[in-house]
């Protein structure tokens, strides 16, 4: 297997200060690609920053031998995310790959959940992963080639309890991540997300009593970042999807809808009497857009035209 190579390449990778996006940095680096550590070093919470969090980490990375350069602006503001391609633009000339990673949360159950609380989450998961994906959008689509690896969540895939805000933010970036994929597609750009679980310091109260107390190694975040720059190298075709990775293990999650039923004239009871046949699983279909979701209503319009 020859070595996966990144030489030239710019990766920029937001909340790259700690954690995942620390180690996916690392690993990108170590194969040759420029890196671009943005983090605005604030808490789990998103309380406070420290402009120096960002710097000590492209410290750490061009003292393993890696190019590297620091930008401490929040995702979350259009002018931040301008700035932060900005700085891959001046200090490497490009920008090849987006991984967006920042994150913040601040978990609640429904009722105790501030409007606040929600926007805030919200601003940095979804509408950071926006604006540094636009920011970046138009550089690629010139050079006629981009990666964006996008980080979703197992809580916006599958809902959690408290996690209200979080888990609206992550299933929005999972919408997100498949238009870009879309519009990316025939100017040589993917879009894709996973869904981790390592242990961080956002995780290590969750995670931290599983695996007999070896969460840290059992997760270890750098068992994600290959997923992440496979995602991103030039040789992976793959795009508009969504891969859960934790601890070594790679799956692709997918959106699925069951045959159903169909009812050229439905009414409350006759949908209520076929429920088991609506929740039925067997023979689901996994539509790749929102044409192929449409398919079956139009077979069904077709074979019962002279009903509707
Ligand atoms: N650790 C897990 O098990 C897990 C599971 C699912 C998803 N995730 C997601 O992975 C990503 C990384 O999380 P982590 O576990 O490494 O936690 P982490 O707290 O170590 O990393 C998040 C980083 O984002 C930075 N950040 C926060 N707001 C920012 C902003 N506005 N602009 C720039 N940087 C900002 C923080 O300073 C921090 O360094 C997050 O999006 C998180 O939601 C993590």
């Amino acid at each position: 297997m020859s070595e996966k190579r990144f030489d030239g390449r710019v990766a920029v990778i937001t909340g790259a200060g700690g954690g995942l996006g620390f180690e996916h940095a690392r690993l990108f680096a170590s194969r040759g690609a420029h890196v671009v550590i943005n983090d605005i070093g604030g808490s789990v919470t998103g309380d406070g920053s420290d402009r120096g969090a960002a710097q000590r980490a492209a410290d750490e990375i061009i003292a393993l031998g890696g190019s590297a350069v620091a930008d401490a602006n929040s995702v979350s503001t259009p002018a931040g995310a301008a700035e932060l391609i900005e700085t891959a633009l001046e200090a490497f000339g490009g920008v090849d790959i987006v991984v967006n990673n920042a994150g913040i949360l601040r978990d609640k159950s429904l009722l105790k959940v501030k409007p606040n609380d929600f926007r805030a989450v919200l601003d940095v998961h979804l509408l950071g992963t926006f604006l540094v994906t636009q920011a970046a959008f138009g550089h690629m689509r010139a050079k006629g080639y981009g990666r964006f690896v996008n980080t979703a969540s197992p809580a916006g895939l599958y809902g959690n309890f408290g996690q209200a805000n979080y888990s609206a933010a992550k299933a929005g970036i999972v919408g997100l991540t498949r238009t870009v994929s879309i519009e990316g597609a025939k100017f040589g750009i993917s879009a894709n997300a996973i869904s981790p679980a390592a242990h961080t310091r956002m995780t290590e109260n969750l995670l931290g009593q599983l695996f007999d107390g070896a969460s840290a190694d059992v997760l270890d975040a750098a068992k994600v970042s290959p997923v992440v720059a496979w995602l991103s190298h030039e040789d992976t075709d793959v795009t508009g999807q969504v891969f859960g990775t934790a601890g070594g293990l790679v799956t692709k999650v997918f959106i699925a809808e069951t045959k159903g039923i169909f009812e050229a004239n439905p009414t409350i009871e006759n949908i209520a009497a076929r429920e088991a046949e609506i929740l039925d699983e067997q023979g689901y279909l996994v539509p790749e857009d929102v044409g192929a979701s449409m398919a079956p209503l139009l077979e069904h319009y077709a074979s019962n035209v002279g009903q509707l």
